[in-house]
């Protein structure tokens, strides 16, 4: 099908699922043919995916990686929505309208950039990293936590990073493979991982930076909204910048109802912000 234009920035198109993968904990990755959205899409942006036709409500998922004309979702099957689209084939075809949203905004090569992914808020700082490498930013630290067995197996890492405990050597593959130190942070004992939140994790990193290139540093986050503002505190506390994507109930997903609207710090007071056309990336000093 021939995708429409929505404002020349958001496609209507019939995505096809082109590979399905099942991981513990009810997450699945879907790769969907989506061409136009996968040229347009950019870090931060989301799709509102039909998970199922008889479901008239669409739901948001984060794009986890874009490439050629697909793109890729990672999602946990949480209720009648993603638990229908985890049932759905190889083959099957799902209405999508993408990409919606302000993509984070990526700093130039002199900033150290930290990414902090918190469970399903981890597939935009992924898409994060795959734009960082191919713009060859060698200042990246990742920092992803999760609850629950993460959706990839970790590997050993192979890229040193100091401020850690040295037993703290879990790392996501794809990241390894694109030369971006990570390391994996949980509270459930999982080999290799940092024992903690994500948010201490980060903070070791941080603080083994000199001061000024700490000051230096642009943290971009995504997760639970306790993570969220403990990753603007961290800013705070060390002088830096600091963009986050937020979650909302979402109906229209394209600034029509104003129904995911959130209160925002402007320079001209209070304002009703729409997560999702004026976010979902905010800066986090406005937010929390
Ligand atoms: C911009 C954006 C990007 C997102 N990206 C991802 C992603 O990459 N992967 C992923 O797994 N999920 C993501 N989500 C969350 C996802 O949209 C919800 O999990 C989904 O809409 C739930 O629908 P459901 O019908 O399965 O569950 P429902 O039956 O609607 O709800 C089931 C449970 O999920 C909670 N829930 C529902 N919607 C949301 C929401 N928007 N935010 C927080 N909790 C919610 C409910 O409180 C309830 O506990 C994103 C949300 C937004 C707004
Ligand atoms: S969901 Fe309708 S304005 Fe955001």
């Amino acid at each position: 099908m021939r995708p429409n234009s929505h404002r020349g920035t958001i496609f209507l198109e019939e995505g096809e699922i082109l590979q399905r993968t099942a991981y513990e904990g009810e997450q699945y990755l879907l790769r969907l043919r989506a061409p136009a959205c996968a040229k347009a899409a950019r870090p931060g942006q989301f799709i509102h995916l039909r998970c199922q036709e008889a479901l008239p409500l669409r739901r948001p998922l984060s794009i986890l990686r874009a490439q050629a004309d697909w793109i890729e979702l990672l999602f946990r099957a949480v209720g009648r929505g993603t638990r229908a689209l985890a049932r759905q084939p190889v083959g099957a075809r799902l209405s999508l309208l993408g990409p919606i949203g302000q993509p984070f905004q990526l700093p130039s090569s002199e900033k150290p950039v930290l990414l902090i992914g918190g469970g399903i808020g981890i597939p935009p700082l992924v898409f994060a990293a795959q734009i960082l490498h191919r713009r060859n930013h060698g200042r990246v630290f990742a920092a992803f936590g999760s609850e629950i067995p993460f959706p990839f197996a970790p590997k050993p890492a192979e890229f040193l990073v100091s401020g850690l405990p040295p037993d703290v050597i879990a790392a996501m593959p794809l990241l390894e493979d694109w030369g971006i130190p990570n390391r994996l942070a949980s509270q459930q004992g999982y080999p290799g991982c940092f024992s903690g939140y994500v948010t201490d994790l980060a903070r070791r990193w941080l603080q083994s930076l000199e001061p000024t290139a700490a000051a230096q540093t642009e943290i971009l986050a995504c997760g639970p909204q306790p993570m969220l503002a403990a990753a603007a505190d961290l800013a705070r506390a060390f002088g830096c910048a600091c963009q986050v994507s937020l979650e909302a109930f979402m109906a229209c997903g394209v600034g029509g109802c104003a129904g995911c609207a959130v209160d925002v710090h402007t320079a001209q007071g209070l304002a009703r912000k729409r997560v999702c056309v004026d976010g979902p990336v905010f800066d986090a000093h406005q937010i929390f």
